[in-house]
């Protein structure tokens, strides 16, 4: 049977205090409202629509390519939501299974997605419910089952969802609460949504009244109760934005160590849901991973590194570096305090040392920028030694220009290298030199003042 999904993720979360749409901001490098479409897709569900506003561009724009968008022309609640979705050319005349989850839940794992489509195929359900428990349900909609009042009758089926506001005393004790994720039969799914009235205490539509609209045409609503509560919760608020990062961070750190990853201090490792990391790399604390950074075998990384869109190979090693869109092969060291920003590549046992920016720039195998320089544009062969303080002149005020290196090279301290400028294999570079023409292979180059030296000066002047 086929599976489709929907996201709603219309509503305006005015919680948050935010200029930004609430499901766009973000919880370990991805918008909240991504997370559920993954989920879903991680599942096996490939057609996924994302219910967003009207003036919601933004979230359309992150959704794209990700999964189709329905708009909602006002947010009249969450049947009238679902019903946007339901009219889509995707999803007109779709039979089968419908999995709806909510764009501000992002802990719905693709474990219980499945869990759900299968509880509905195997018991022949129109439509099942992901519940929870827990002592203080106040806010959410609640669980009325056919025993729920009844201890002579055994766990039964849903009869209705009934929301915090429209509660009655009796309701308002339930404890068993609506997760928001639900399976539907697609069929069964349409008849309920343009039968739901807005007769209650908020003039809204709720999906929630779809249960009772498919129990009375004689059909089976059940409920799947989930123990691990923290899948369920919800972001509304700065507060449980933060909440929801810690159970994730949690989750993703988790699986990490169980597949073999060191980490002595998990809760200060934030790892986004991208990042790839092979068997016995140590992770020290403070270490940030975001975006499709991947990390090889046996390197170690931390204290204080951020690396987003960066592969490392094995055996690096990364101490207080903040890398973006760089990669460093096997073997390369970087920090303490480097700075690796777009195109710099480290090859096989290169080294970025302590104060080192490099940009743009190849470091060839075993090549060496130890300390305080300024590596950009650049092509650098391999064996190479930059001294201390040394600096590529790569911006001329308008331009940017290249600067390459060959193989064995030695450049003294404090060296300028004046781009474009192209200094050869087996060179010596004295200190301090400014270099502003290329030098041949195997040559010495020396660009600086001469040293003046006069006996006795100090003791004459210093009076
Ligand atoms: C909803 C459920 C409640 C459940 C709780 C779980 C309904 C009526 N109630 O309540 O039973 O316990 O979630 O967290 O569904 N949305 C739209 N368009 C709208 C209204 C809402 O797209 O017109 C979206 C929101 O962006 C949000 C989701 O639907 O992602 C849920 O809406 P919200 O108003 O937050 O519902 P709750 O009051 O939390
Ligand atoms: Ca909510």
């Amino acid at each position: 049977m086929r599976t489709a999904g929907i996201v709603l993720a219309a509503g305006a979360g005015t919680r948050m205090k935010s200029k930004k749409p609430k499901v766009l901001h973000e919880l370990l490098g991805r918008p909240l409202v991504m997370w559920p479409v993954a989920a879903l897709k991680e599942a096996g569900i490939d057609e996924v629509t994302v219910v967003v506003g009207p003036d919601d561009e933004a979230v359309s724009a992150a959704v794209e390519g990700q999964a189709s968008v329905a708009i909602q022309h006002e947010k009249l609640g969450t049947a009238d939501a679902a019903k946007a979705a339901m009219a889509t050319d995707a999803l007109a005349s779709f039979e089968g299974s419908i999995v709806l989850a909510y764009g501000d839940c992002p802990l719905l794992s693709a474990d219980t997605i499945r869990r759900l489509v299968d509880a509905r195929i195997q018991e022949g359900a129109a439509a099942v419910v992901l519940t929870f428990r827990v002592e203080e349900p106040f806010g959410y909609g609640r669980i009325i089952r056919e025993d729920t009042y009844r201890s002579d009758l055994p766990v039964g089926e849903v009869v209705a969802i009934v929301e915090q506001k429209d509660a009655d005393e009796r309701q308002a004790q339930v404890t068993e609460c609506n997760s928001g994720f639900y399976c539907f039969d697609a069929a069964a799914l349409r008849r309920a949504l343009a039968q739901v009235k807005n007769d209650n205490a908020q003039g809204e539509y709720y999906i929630t009244d779809v249960v009772e609209l498919l129990r009375a045409e004689g059909l089976k609503v059940i409920a799947l109760e989930t123990d691990d509560v923290t899948e369920c919760a919800g972001v509304n608020s700065r507060v449980q934005l933060a909440e929801a990062t810690r159970a994730m961070q949690m989750r993703i750190n988790r699986a990490h160590m169980e597949a073999g990853v060191t980490m002595l201090a998990p809760e200060l490792v934030w790892i986004g849901p991208d990042v790839e990391i092979a068997r016995d790399v140590e992770l020290l604390q403070n270490v940030t991973l975001m975006g499709a950074t991947s990390i090889g075998e046996d390197s170690v990384i931390g204290p204080d590194v951020r690396l987003t869109d960066t592969v490392v190979g094995c055996s690096c090693v990364v101490d207080e570096t903040v890398a973006v869109e760089a990669r460093m092969d096997d073997g390369a060291t970087a920090g303490p305090r480097a700075y690796l920003r777009p195109g710099a590549h480290l090859c096989a046992g290169a080294k970025a040392g302590t104060h080192v920016e490099i940009k743009k720039s190849t470091i060839g195998a075993g090549s060496k920028v130890p300390h305080l320089s300024y590596i950009g544009d650049t092509t650098m062969g391999g064996g190479v030694n930059i001294g201390a303080g040394s600096i590529t002149c790569n911006y001329d005020g308008a331009h940017k220009h290249a600067t390459i290196i060959g193989d064995d090279t030695f450049i003294g301290s404090d060296t300028m290298m004046v781009a474009p400028v192209s200094i050869g294999s087996n060179v010596t570079v004295g200190a301090g030199s400014v270099i502003t023409k290329d030098v041949p292979d195997d040559a010495l180059a020396v660009a600086r003042a001469r040293e003046s030296v006069y006996d006795g000066w100090t003791s004459a002047h210093r009076k």
